[in-house]
């Protein structure tokens, strides 16, 4: 959250400005966010595949797989086990709600840098942990990292990236968290053969973009609408004129200063969004974040490969698979980079909902005719399986992925924006803590009927996008 709280998606005043070395780090500062995310999404469900980290830290489930007669669905049925994946999201959820305050208190530049040390606190803890607690531990720090990143890095770039661009920066960080995935793959592949401490590898590596946020963060400037917010008029102009590399910044700084002022009228912008006139926003909002959740798409996300061996793949076989539905996510986001605003949002999310249904009901149906309690799907049906996940992914990537986090950013009105998308990120979080933790378990007690019940939620979402999604329309303001 991927939180893309990009102010500005729609028709947005020219300003002067120049492309300068500030716009520059605002893409890298954007890139480490949407990176550091994308890599935790990807990573828990690769170490989870890799018989290391099992004997090291859930030895019952490693057993479990070892036995003969291991029933498919319920091997990796373990609430430890989910708890070392959706921990991350409960960290997240809390820390987006304090992460909105540390950025109105003391600005976007600090909440950043507290989020890397979390994060690299985070990687230390879960790279060299030595049992179940540490390990947990340190994925809470990483969900700290994740909720303060999710929170203040968005805010940034809308306030520091050239009006330009904001708009192409708001996909673009759901791209790079697409990247990050991908990259938590590939490294997952790689290092699965080495034994006993590839694992580490993996967990270690999440913090190479955490240290370029932490030093990055060192490099930039605290945006200039943080500063105007917080009474700092005069350094808030000097910094303008710095990141735009232009002296005339005057009328960029006073549509600053009248938003700032606008927004100080709202003293209560949460209970403004209680209000019935702000319900409409708040709920699309909110329910975007729930159907994107409920399409099942981080089932895949987090627990591809082990998927992919309850099907029957071999170790290595299911991290590559995984490598490949994490290429199909990143290439199906620059689809829709490219359509959303020449189709529209609406065609968009409505496609895609057909596209999943069907290859949700097709896996489910491979699976409850062929995969038995014990024994392997015939190669044949396996390999249709995973051409399966890649439809469902690449449907799912060029809809609900972005259009989940663009669509409410574009519906709230200024005064409730912040306050109005930090419920679309908790709600979000909230429901991938849920999939997280219940998905393996769910698997073992639904088995094939959870490809179902997800079918199911698409025919719900496919009514909602149908009757109640914007079309074409973008907001003005
Ligand atoms: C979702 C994540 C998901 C990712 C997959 C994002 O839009 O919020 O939960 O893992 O897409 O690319």
């Amino acid at each position: 959250m991927p939180a893309v709280v990009i102010a500005n998606t729609g028709d947005v005043p020219e300003f002067e400005g120049k492309i300068t070395f500030n716009v520059i780090v605002c893409v890298v500062i954007a890139a480490c966010g949407g990176l550091m995310f994308g890599y935790d999404i990807g990573v828990s469900g690769g170490v989870t595949a890799m018989d290391d980290f099992l004997k090291k830290f859930f030895y019952e489930v490693w057993e479990r797989k070892q036995l003969a007669h291991e029933n498919n669905y319920c091997k990796y049925d373990n609430q430890k086990l989910q708890l070392f994946t959706s921990s991350l999201y409960v960290a997240a959820l809390i820390a987006s709600f304090i992460a909105s305050r540390t950025c109105s208190k003391y600005g976007r530049k600090p909440t950043m840098q507290l989020a890397s040390i979390f994060f690299i606190i985070g990687v230390a803890l879960t790279t060299f942990a030595v049992n179940i607690e540490m390990l947990i531990i340190g994925r809470l720090h990483l969900g700290l990292g994740v909720g303060f990143a999710n929170q203040a890095v968005p805010l940034f770039l809308s306030e520091l990236a050239p009006a330009k661009i904001r708009g192409a920066l708001n996909i673009s960080f759901q791209l790079f968290i697409t990247i990050g995935i991908l990259i938590a793959n590939v490294v997952n592949y790689a290092v699965g053969k080495i034994h006993p401490y590839g694992f580490r590898i993996s967990l270690g590596i999440a913090g190479v973009p955490a240290l370029m946020l932490c030093l990055g963060s060192l490099a930039i400037h605290e945006t200039p609408t943080s500063l105007i917010e917080r009474k700092k008029v005069e350094e808030g102009r000097a910094v303008l004129k710095k990141i735009r590399g232009v002296d005339n910044v005057d009328r960029e700084y006073d549509s600053i200063v009248h938003a700032c002022e606008v927004a100080s009228q709202i003293t209560q912008p949460y209970h403004k969004l209680m209000k019935r006139e702000s319900r409409p926003p708040l709920v699309i909002a909110i329910v975007m974040q729930v159907f994107q959740q409920f399409t099942g798409i981080n089932a895949i996300m987090f627990y591809a490969p082990v998927l992919f061996q309850t099907v029957g793949f071999g170790s290595d076989a299911a991290l590559l698979s995984s490598v490949i539905t994490g290429l199909v996510n990143v290439l199906s986001t620059f689809v829709s980079v490219v359509l959303v605003d020449r189709v529209g949002r609406r065609a968009l999310l409505l496609e895609a909902c057909v596209q999943m249904f069907i290859t949700q009901c097709i896996i489910g149906g491979i699976l409850m005719k062929d995969l038995k309690i014990t024994g392997n799907l015939p190669s044949g049906d396996a390999l249709v399986v995973v051409i399966m996940v890649c439809v469902f992914v690449a449907g799912f990537a060029w809809s609900w992925g972005p259009l989940g986090w663009l669509i409410p950013s574009e519906t709230f009105p200024l005064e409730t924006r912040t306050a109005g998308f930090s419920f679309a990120v908790s709600s979000n979080m909230l429901c991938t803590f849920v999939i997280a933790q219940a998905f393996l378990s769910m698997l073992c007690h639904l088995r094939s009927g959870i490809f179902f019940f997800f079918a199911a939620w698409i025919v719900v979402m496919g009514l909602f996008a149908l009757f109640f999604a914007p079309g074409d329309e973008r907001r003005s303001c």
